[in-house]
């Protein structure tokens, strides 16, 4: 039986009420895909308040990798909640935690030295991130920071200070934080430098050394170095295999920290507890949030121990490692280690690329595939021959989709982002493949049509 149920076009009669509503009662700052109003959800099935059910492609952006009102996780936080619901961390004790402590930490990446661990607990990834500036920037007594064009740390004034994805977000937000420096990132497909891997010869990291490093930002300045391993709101961009490892290698020698933010990337979704794990390089510290707590917030920053030099008081926060958000992060890594849920991540993620490798074959207005596990993204072109960014394309798809009852979204300028929960079946990849590929198919033929047209 298809698990998509679509009564009527969406949006529908109670729906679009309640757009209305929104859009006279909350801060118009928010940009919204397309008007899908929820009314509940549970695994990979969304229904809307006016019947219609849709299969999730992207797991309420990342976060819900165990999928909806997971049982574990509505049982452990239920229970949770009865005992009790907040004793705020930063000033007072409670145990489970530092047993979600600990298992973060197990699962951090190890390198030879096995260097212990302590973390540091928020609400959100912007939050994780911020904790990382500061704590960077204490223990190094280093001033600078590095970040990436494209990437996306957040929007709290240093995140996004370090973030350089959009220009809605940070327009007219400035002067933001001092010191912060963006280098390319690894976005082959659209080499800043116009090379090609790998005859360019990391051409992108010796443009760091050369235009920064040896020019006006010295390297015993920078306190760290933040990184998304697959940028996540700049367009599921995956850097080449070997490129952090040279990354490292270099810039390692000065002392600079490597601040991972694996807040999209994070707990599996890409076949890996972390998206770093790919690349063979072990970070200082990692930020993980979004799908740590299965849909509840809680932010985590996770690093060396002998970086947390800060003293009593320097860092804190009222709400952050919420008890009920804890035992929904404990319930959610159980739950990914029971279920085996990495590897059907790394199965589900294959299969897919393979079928998205077909599609580029076989249609004009796919640029790009790139993607490790369930963090996939396909760039949508003009034509494959310019490149043009088909951000009209795109979005054209993603409406099609939710219309039709796959609810699937975009990001940098014109990619689909494939990220649906690691605990998706095939049949579902298999009817959810269906209505996108029709979708791709339909704006292909447009697109493909009206340039003819006009040449
Ligand atoms: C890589 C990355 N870092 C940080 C953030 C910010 O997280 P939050 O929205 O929880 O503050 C996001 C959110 O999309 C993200 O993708």
């Amino acid at each position: 039986m298809p698990a998509i149920k679509i009564n009527s076009t969406p949006p529908g009669p109670k729906a679009k009420k309640i757009v209305e509503e929104t859009n006279r009662v909350l801060s118009p700052s928010i940009a919204r895909f397309y008007p899908l109003v929820i009314d509940h959800a549970h695994d990979c099935i969304v229904e809307d308040v006016d019947g219609n059910s849709y299969i999730d492609f992207n797991s309420g952006i990342a976060v819900l990798g165990v999928g909806s009102t997971n049982d574990r996780i509505v049982k452990a936080a239920t229970e949770q909640l009865k005992k009790f619901t907040h004793y705020s961390y930063t000033d007072f004790y409670y145990e489970n935690i530092n047993e979600l402590a600990e298992k973060l930490i197990a699962i951090f990446p190890c390198n030879a030295k096995k260097e212990a661990k302590q973390v540091f607990y928020g609400n959100s990834g912007t939050e994780a991130n911020e904790a990382a500036i500061k704590l960077a920037r204490y223990a190094t007594k280093r001033p600078r920071l590095m970040a990436y064009t494209g990437s996306f740390h957040g929007r709290t004034t240093g995140a996004m200070s370090l973030t350089a994805s959009k220009i809605a977000q940070v327009k007219g937000f400035s002067p933001l934080l001092s010191g912060v420096e963006h280098v390319p990132y690894p976005y082959c497909y659209r080499c800043p430098l116009k090379l090609e891997y790998p005859d360019c010869g990391f051409a992108c990291i010796d443009y760091i050394q050369e235009n920064y490093f040896d020019k006006y930002v010295p390297p015993e300045e920078v306190a760290a170095f933040f990184l998304e391993p697959i940028q996540g709101e700049g367009g599921y961009v995956v850097p080449p295999d070997d490129y952090f490892k040279e990354l490292f290698k270099r810039f390692g020698n000065y002392g600079i920290l490597f601040a991972d933010d694996e807040v999209q990337s994070g707990m599996g979704r890409t076949g890996k507890w972390f998206a770093i794990e790919h690349f063979g390089v072990v970070p200082d510290m990692i930020a993980v949030a979004k799908a740590l707590g299965g849909g509840l917030p809680i932010g985590a920053l996770i690093a060396r121990a002998d970086l947390m030099t800060w003293q009593p008081g320097s860092h804190a926060s009222t709400f952050g490692g919420n008890p009920v958000a804890a035992a929904a992060g404990l319930a959610v890594i159980s739950e990914i280690e029971e279920k085996k849920l990495m590897d059907n991540a790394t199965r589900q993620g294959e299969y897919m690329m393979r079928i998205f490798h077909e599609w580029k074959e076989k249609y004009e207005i796919i640029g790009d595939i790139r993607g490790k596990g369930l963090m996939i993204g396909i760039e949508i072109v003009k034509d494959k021959k310019s490149r043009q960014y088909g951000s009209a394309e795109a979005s054209k798809i993603t409406e099609m989709a939710w219309k039709r009852g796959v609810l699937l979204i975009s990001c940098g300028r014109s990619t689909l982002r494939v990220v649906p929960p690691l605990t998706i079946t095939r049949e579902l990849v298999d009817e959810a493949l269906e209505v996108i590929e029709n979708a791709v198919a339909e704006v292909n033929k447009e697109t493909v049509s009206k340039r003819n047209k006009l040449n």
